[in-house]
């Protein structure tokens, strides 16, 4: 079974991105799974709170990750960048910095995201680029999963419901989970 973590970058109990993971996660191919992680309990990085040692979400995390073969990523754009509460996440899984090789180096990472705007995450995916490239990550750049106007896109439920873009989703998870059992 090729299990995939999945991570969710939006607190809201509404959030399209999650809706779009959980949507995602429908969507697997045989033989595979998406696990969604929740990043609610991840506290705000302090290096003084590191002092006292990694926090136990943080650390539930990080073995989810591990354990995962590769990591899917739903970010939100905020002020056409990342969103601060996810990045501080990848930031808290970063440390220890000799982690990272464990953690991070060499993973499958695909990204996509959902915006009730015209672009889609367009420029926050892009702004993730630079982040996987220093974890040293492999990310996967066989599709692309931009969903604009998602108010429209899903119902009040959070229930994906378009089918032209649950049909490219589930593409898009076929692309991944097929890079992820080739690395
Ligand atoms: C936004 N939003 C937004 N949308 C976008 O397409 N480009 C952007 O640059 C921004 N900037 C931005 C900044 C801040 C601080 C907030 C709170 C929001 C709107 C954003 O896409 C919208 O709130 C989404 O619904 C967030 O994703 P979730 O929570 O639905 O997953």
């Amino acid at each position: 079974m090729t299990r995939i973590l999945g991570i969710s970058g939006s607190l809201r109990r509404g959030s399209f991105n999650t809706s779009l993971l959980r949507t995602a996660a429908d969507l697997m191919p045989a033989g595979s799974e998406l696990v969604i992680a929740t990043i609610e309990n991840i506290p705000l990085y302090n290096a003084d709170v590191e002092a006292q040692g990694i926090p136990q979400a943080v650390s539930d995390l990080k073995k989810q990750v591990i354990e995962a073969k590769g990591l899917l990523i739903a970010t939100p754009e905020y002020n056409n960048s990342v969103p601060g509460v996810l990045k501080n996440t990848i930031d808290w899984l970063t440390r220890p910095a000799t982690d990272i090789k464990i953690v991070f180096a060499g993973r499958p990472v695909a990204i996509m995201g959902a915006s009730p705007g015209g672009f889609g995450t367009i420029l926050s995916q892009n702004a993730w680029l630079p982040i996987l490239r220093t974890l040293q990550t492999r990310p996967w750049f066989g599709g692309r999963m931009m969903v604009s106007r998602a108010g429209t896109v899903f119902d009040a439920n959070g229930v994906l419901i378009d089918e032209a873009i649950k049909k490219q989703l589930q593409q898009f998870v076929q692309g991944f989970v097929q890079f992820v059992n080739e690395h």
